[in-house]
């Protein structure tokens, strides 16, 4: 049975429920983390746990737990699940509590915390060769993009048009610049250049986004952490998008145009896989 963690129960996932009075669903007032589960090893651990922190300090919500408890808690989710075999996403949300509706922060409220296991299949080295297809729209997001914050009404509305589009993914564009996907980070190739939005306020600075980065360096792959523009997309030699759920996934075609699976792509593929494993 699969079951979930809810404000210090774990319950059977279709039971666990919050107050219709908690902020999360009044007022997306929370935050919220996706760690990939890998053989009962959690990929990047202390970076999903250090994002999520400052999250939560951004937004002037408490932990609702000690670091240490939650690290317990979710250890026991994954030992009462029979989740240390496959791969699984960590979901982790909290939120401002359960108060009367009131768009001021509630004054006694414990934070709620919710924790789900899920599994799923990371892309296969086939679809990985043959890349997957994007689509350009508008980021219609707020300023603090940086929080990974659970109001993701602008992120799910492009993210349903690139699953119409028979799309991976929506690249979000500012005007004429890029940000990123509406679930994942985006990387440009020109002339074995590695290009990518810098960690600033209009982009979620992505845990897989900064082991790649990291790779990148180590492979002397030259890299520039700059805003770049639609333009640039279009006469890009190679793109890929980044997550904790896609881990580094070519890009092969953009709206009508067709793309090649480039050389510097795959290489960050091997190398993240390797990243990956070393720590399982
Ligand atoms: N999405 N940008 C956005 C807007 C995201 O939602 C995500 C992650 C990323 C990549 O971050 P990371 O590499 O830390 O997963 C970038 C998760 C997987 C989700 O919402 O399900």
């Amino acid at each position: 049975m699969n079951l979930a963690y809810v404000n210090g129960q774990y319950l059977p996932r279709l039971d666990a429920a919050v107050s219709i009075e908690d902020r999360g669903y009044q007022f997306a007032d929370g935050v919220y983390e996706v760690i990939w589960l890998k053989n009962g090893t959690l990929i990047d651990e202390a970076a999903h746990f250090k994002r999520l922190k400052r999250s939560l300090k951004e937004l002037s919500i408490a932990m609702p737990t000690t670091e240490r408890a939650l690290s317990i808690i979710t250890h026991e989710l994954i030992r009462r699940n029979h989740a240390k075999q496959g791969d699984y996403m960590l979901y982790i949300q909290i939120t401002r509590g359960t108060a009367r509706r009131n768009h001021l922060f509630p004054k006694a409220t414990r934070p709620s915390l919710v924790m789900t296991l899920t599994r799923f299949t990371p892309p296969t080295e086939a679809e990985i060769n043959k890349g997957v297809k994007i689509i350009t729209h508008p980021d219609i997001r707020w300023g603090r993009r940086d929080v990974k914050s659970i109001a993701l009404l602008p992120n799910i509305l492009a993210r349903q048009k690139a699953g119409e589009a028979g799309a991976r993914e929506a690249m979000l564009v500012n005007g004429d610049t890029v940000t990123e996907g509406s679930t994942a980070n985006i990387f440009i190739v020109k002339r074995g250049v590695l290009i990518t939005h810098p960690a600033d306020n209009q982009i979620l600075n992505g845990v897989t986004r900064l082991a790649i980065l990291a790779l990148a360096a180590k492979l002397q792959i030259k890299i520039e952490e700059r805003a770049f523009t639609t333009k640039e997309v279009a006469a890009a030699d190679e793109i890929f998008i980044s997550s904790t759920t896609a881990g580094v996934l070519p890009v092969s075609q953009l709206d009508a145009k067709k793309i090649t699976v480039g050389k510097i792509a795959l290489k960050l593929y091997a190398a993240y896989q390797d990243y990956v494993s070393a720590q399982c």
